[in-house]
Order: C-alpha cells, then sequence, then structure tokens
C-alpha cells in the first residue's frame, strides 16, 4: 500500500525564544526536521510534504537538504493544524494510498510505530498515534470506547471528566488521502482555539460510519520540543538510546555517557570507542577501528584496523583506510590516506592524497590555501615526510621519497629523490658563550644603575 507523508513545519515556537525557526533546531547535530522525516522515509513514502510557514525559506531549504525529492508548501497563516494538512491537498490530489501526518518538532517516532499505524488501516479508516501520558497537561484527549477511537477532544474544550482521561493524541494520524483531504474540507473552527483542528478528523469519520482506531506507542517517542528545556531532554534521551544501541551492536564504549552521537552515525560491530569522543554528521567507522579519547568526528569514514587520536580532528572528507594511523592533535580535511599511512602528531593534513605506507613526521602542514584558492597535495607510497615539512601545495612527492626535516618544499619532488627546503646550517665555534657573557654583564651593569 503506498504512502505519503504530511509533515507540519510552520510553527514559529514562540516557546523557544528564537530567531530560528522551531523545527531547525538540532538534536544530535541535524534539525528536528530531518529527525520526522528520516522516521518517515523508512516508509519508502510516495511523496513527502512539508508544510513550512515561519522561517519558510530556511525550512525549505532544510527540507530539500534531507530530501531533494521533498516537496515545501507554504501556509501562509497558521490557522491550526488541519488547515496546515489541507495545504497538501493540491499536491496530493492525484495521489492513491494512504497520508501519514506527522510533526517536524516531534523527533522520535519510530518506523515501528507508523508501521503499526499502516497496519492498523486494514480495520480502521483513520488511525491515531496515542500514548499513556504519566502528565497528561494540555494534550489532547482521546476518547475510547474499547478499541475504538470515538473522537479526540483538545484540552481547553475538555470537561473535567474529559480531562481525567490520561490516554493522549500525539498528533500523528494515518488514513486513506482522498477520505482525509474529503474530512478535512469539513472542519470549522467553532473551538476554544478558533483554530481548524486535525483532532477533529477521527469524529467526522465517525459521523460517516466509518471507524477510527487507535495504535499505542510509548511516551518516550511522542516527546515534542518547546522549550530549550525539552530541546536538552531531547539531546539527552537521543544519546542515551544511541549510546545503548551501539553498545548492543558490540561497540566497546569505555564511558558511553561522554561519547555524542549524531542521528547518522555508523559504528561497526568490535569497534572501541574511548571517553569524550564527538560525532558530528556523516561518520562511518568500520569494525574493529578505534577511536581515543576527545576526538572529534565528522564527514568521515575509518576503515577496519585504523586508529585516531586521542585528541584528534576528521573533517568532511576525510578517508581513512585500512590500519591507518593518526594520532594526537592531528587535523584532517577532504584527503585520502591509503593503507597503512602514519600521521602521528601535531599535524595538518587538508586537500590530499597520501599512498600507502607513507610516514608523515611530526608537525608536518599541507599549506593548501593561498588566501584565494585551495590546492591539492599529493604524496606516493611509501614516502617519508620529515617532522616540520611544510608543503606548499599544488605540490607532489612521488613514491619512496623522503623531505628533510623543516624544509619548505615548494617544488615537486621526484620518486626516490631526497629533497631538502631548508637554509644550510652553519656553527660558529664560542658564540654562544661569547653573546651570554655581553648580554649578562650588561644585565650586572643596569641593575648598579
Ligand atoms: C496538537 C494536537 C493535540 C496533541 C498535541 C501533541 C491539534 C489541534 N492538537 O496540539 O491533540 O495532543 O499536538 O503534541 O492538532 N502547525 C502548523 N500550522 C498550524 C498549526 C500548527 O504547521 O497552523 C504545526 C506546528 O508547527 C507543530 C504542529 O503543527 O509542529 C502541532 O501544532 P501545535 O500548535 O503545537 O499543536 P498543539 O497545541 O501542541
Ligand atoms: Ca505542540
Amino acid at each position: 500500500m503506498s504512502v505519503s507523508l504530511v509533515i507540519l513545519a510552520a510553527g514559529q515556537g514562540t516557546r523557544m525564544n528564537s530567531d530560528l525557526p522551531k523545527v531547525l533546531h538540532r538534536v544530535a547535530g541535524s534539525p528536528l526536521l530531518h529527525h520526522a522525516m528520516q522516521a518517515g522515509r523508512a516508509l519508502g513514502p510516495e511523496r513527502v510534504i512539508v508544510v513550512t510557514g515561519h522561517g519558510s525559506d530556511a525550512v525549505t531549504k532544510a527540507a530539500l537538504a534531507q530530501d531533494e525529492d521533498a516537496i515545501c508548501v507554504q501556509q501562509e497563516a497558521q490557522l491550526g493544524t488541519a488547515h496546515a494538512v489541507a495545504q497538501a491537498a493540491p499536491l496530493l490530489a492525484d495521489a492513491a494510498g494512504d497520508v501519514i501526518v506527522l510533526y517536524g518538532d516531534t523527533p522520535f517516532i519510530r518506523p515501528e510505530t507508523l508501521e503499526a499505524m499502516q497496519a492498523a488501516r486494514a480495520r480502521h479508516a483513520v488511525v491515531v498515534l496515542g500514548f499513556e501520558a504519566a502528565d497528561p497537561g494540555r494534550y489532547g484527549r482521546l476518547v475510547t470506547t474499547g478499541d475504538r477511537l470515538e473522537r479526540i477532544v483538545e484540552y481547553k474544550d475538555a470537561t473535567d471528566e474529559e480531562r481525567a482521561i490520561t490516554l493522549c493524541n500525539s498528533g500523528v494520524l494515518c488514513a486513506d488521502a482522498k477520505l482525509l483531504f474529503s474530512l478535512l474540507a469539513e472542519v470549522g473552527n467553532a473551538n476554544a482555539a478558533g483554530e481548524y483542528y486535525l483532532t477533529d478528523v477521527p469524529a467526522l469519520a465517525r459521523q460517516r460510519g466509518l471507524s477510527a482506531g487507535v495504535v499505542i506507542c510509548d511516551e518516550a517517542e511522542t516527546l515534542g520540543v518547546n522549550t530549550r528545556a525539552e530541546l536538552a531532554a531531547a539531546e539527552a534521551a537521543f544519546q542515551a538510546r544511541a549510546r545503548a544501541e551501539a553498545l548492543d551492536n558490540g561497540v566497546t564504549l569505555a564511558a558511553p555517557e561522554t561519547v555524542f552521537f549524531a542521528l547518522d552515525t555508523v559504528v561497526g560491530r568490535d569497534a572501541i570507542i574511548g571517553p569524550n569522543v564527538i560525532f558530528g554528521p556523516g561518520v562511518t567507522v568500520e569494525s574493529g577501528a578505534e577511536i581515543r579519547a576527545f576526538c572529534h568526528l565528522e564527514g568521515c569514514h575509518i576503515s577496519r584496523g585504523a586508529t585516531v587520536g586521542p585528541f584528534a580532528r576528521l573533517r568532511p572528507g576525510a578517508e581513512l583506510a585500512e590500519d591507518v594511523h593518526v594520532g594526537n592533535f592531528v587535523e584532517i580535511k577532504n584527503a585520502i590516506l591509503d593503507e597503512g599511512v602514519k600521521v602521528g602528531h601535531l599535524t595538518y593534513i587538508g586537500d590530499a592524497d597520501i599512498g600507502e605506507h607513507s610516514n608523515i613526521g611530526a608537525g608536518t602542514v599541507t599549506c593548501n590555501y593561498d588566501g584565494v584558492m585551495k590546492h591539492r597535495t599529493r604524496i606516493g607510497k611509501h614516502a617519508f615526510i620529515g617532522s616540520s615539512t611544510m608543503l606548499v601545495a599544488p605540490v607532489s612527492v612521488g613514491d619512496h621519497a623522503l623531505t628533510a626535516s623543516g624544509s619548505v618544499i615548494t617544488e615537486d619532488v621526484p620518486a626516490e629523490a631526497l629533497a631538502l627546503g631548508r637554509a644550510k646550517q652553519v656553527n660558529k665555534p664560542g658564540l654562544a658563550r661569547k653573546l651570554f657573557d655581553r648580554l649578562r654583564a650588561l644585565k650586572a651593569a643596569k641593575a648598579k644603575g
């Protein structure tokens, strides 16, 4: 059965107290919107519609970054959740199958839960995702008879008796596309908030003699973000789950509570992650690689048998082949390190290709930026780059070549050559002694006045 998603992301999120639209605030390095989109994506949706409003341009850009096929539609005025979903009607007029409505500020709905809702559609025309709330607060309440959903009542409109219900509305709803839009056309705004409520849909379905049902999920899944405190709580919840999953998947975490994962982090079995390691977006660590303490990684790939850190920074485009060693205070960006390369200490490698088993000495810098453009450094296999070599790109060093420590390499080095790019050393016998004697005498004369 085909399904399309409608993701509501028009609200400003006043309580965030922010210039940034709420759905662009980040959890695990990604906008809240991406979390919602990713959960829905697991269903293989035919179309993904994102309803934007506040900060529409920025939200549209973020939506397209996650899914270039997403279609964004602007809701000019925020007249309520039913009005928001109705904005998608023209875009889904010819869509067969179901629509699932998600909220852009609710990041933790599991794909399995959405699948359960789809399955429940075999029994009900409209399916709503509910949860037993520890503190039902201002959530909409689900009024049920047995497993049938009679209607949803918003907190503001509820009687005391209805407010005593603890089964609450998550906001996620699934229905046949044609039916949903035809029901939405009947939704009015004669309620306490004067808004068009999506939550009127189940009762309208019932009036047509159709059935509405509830799928229940854990409250943790429906956690929504409305304030900075809730954003922090969402981050904590995400990290707790990601750490538990990593441990379950056979990853060693020496101090799990100090490791921070991104939404898309992939870590293989038997990888070892030390304390205080931060994963930004786009990192893959293969089985058996080791990331030592205090590393910061983003947009990089670390192969089997590689060791990284402590205190290393891998930036986007860092590609480490098998058994590469990157040591302390090393930064690597947009560079390919072939099998067995060693970059042990205090080094910057940017925009470079390094052939297998080459050794990069301490303090080496690829001088990749001339102030206007970036240039590439190419190092062959089994090369030995002496400590504190400045490689002024564009430049290349051949296979089995050697650069002398302290060299500034501005010309290509042929294979098997030794390159010396530094001033010749001159020794002046006894001159240090003489110099110090003179300086000490000067100081003593000054002290006397
Ligand atoms: C909504 C539900 C409530 C449920 C709660 C769960 C309705 C009427 N109520 O209430 O039953 O318990 O969520 O969190 O649906 N939005 C738009 N355009 C609008 C209005 C809202 O895009 O015109 C978006 C918001 O940006 C947000 C989502 O829809 O992402 C929910 O809107 P919000 O106003 O927060 O609904 P609640 O009052 O929390
Ligand atoms: Ca809300």
